[in-house]
């Protein structure tokens, strides 16, 4: 058992119906103040839950991000699987479709309202599972997934979130398992986009440049490092890929 066990409850595995949602735990004021048009106003979803709107916000990378995250885990994905925060789009709905019928998936979000929204696009598949939980204190049990995804959270969340969050999913996947994570990345210096995303993401996305100057692997504690660690840039380098093996 590592040294973080004890700092968490067991793992709930248990179907939620369709989820729980925790009075003790607050929208964080980065996504309030930040971010509240996006995920936390009751009609960021009417706005953003549209394939075209997210694939544009991606300059038409979309459905190649998600299926290069998701293919990473396999053509059938079996095993437990943790999805950490929602997605606008049909994330969850392709990966939970690339389960063998033994998997689950398991989606984590803060904000009740992204849950109730990602519960609205996949409560017909009984292998999914929601959870209201923090990305900085996971309530699952050391080494529990085979497989985490992490699609475009760490850039919003501010520099000791974000080194939380990567601390907790190399927590909760278990030795030999991916951590797969997919975000902006700095673009090369002929990519003509970088020029005009640095004062985008600095107006609209304040933590987001800090993705550009690091790498994933910094946020990784001594003592949860990966065994194996791979890295791809896509679209003259302003996303990338990075997948670590515990
Ligand atoms: C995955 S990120 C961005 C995804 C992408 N931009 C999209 O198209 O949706 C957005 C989600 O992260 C969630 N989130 C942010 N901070 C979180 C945290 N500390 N714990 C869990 N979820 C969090 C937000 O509530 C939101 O649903």
């Amino acid at each position: 058992m590592s040294k973080y066990a004890n700092d968490h409850a067991a793992s709930d595995f248990s179907a939620l119906e369709p989820y729980k949602i925790s009075k003790d735990l607050k929208i964080p004021n980065y996504l309030e103040e930040t971010y509240w048009w996006a995920y936390v106003h009751p009609n960021s979803i009417q706005i953003f839950e549209r394939q075209w709107l997210v694939n544009f916000i991606l300059w038409g990378n979309f459905a190649r991000l998600r299926d290069v995250a998701i293919n990473e885990a396999g053509i059938t994905i079996s095993g437990n699987n943790l999805q950490v925060a929602c997605v606008y789009g049909d994330f969850s709905q392709q990966l939970s479709k690339r389960l063998d019928s033994e998997s689950q998936l398991h989606i984590v979000d803060i904000a009740p309202i992204q849950l109730q929204n990602v519960y609205n696009k996949i409560k017909n598949n009984s292998n999914v599972f929601l959870h209201h939980q923090d990305s900085t204190s996971l309530k699952f049990e050391d080494e529990s997934f085979d497989n985490i995804f992490v699609f475009f959270l760490l850039h919003e969340q501010p520099e000791t979130v974000r080194a939380k969050t990567v601390e907790e999913v190399m927590r909760v996947v278990k030795p030999g398992g991916k951590v797969i994570f997919v975000d902006y990345h700095k673009p090369h210096w002929l990519n003509p986009l970088a020029y005009l995303m640095r004062p985008v993401l600095h107006l609209l996305e304040p933590y987001a440049l800090a993705i550009w100057r690091k790498e994933i692997i910094d946020w990784v504690p001594p003592g949860l490092r990966p065994s194996h660690i791979s890295k791809e840039t896509l679209f003259g380098d302003l996303y990338q890929k990075v997948t670590m093996i515990r």
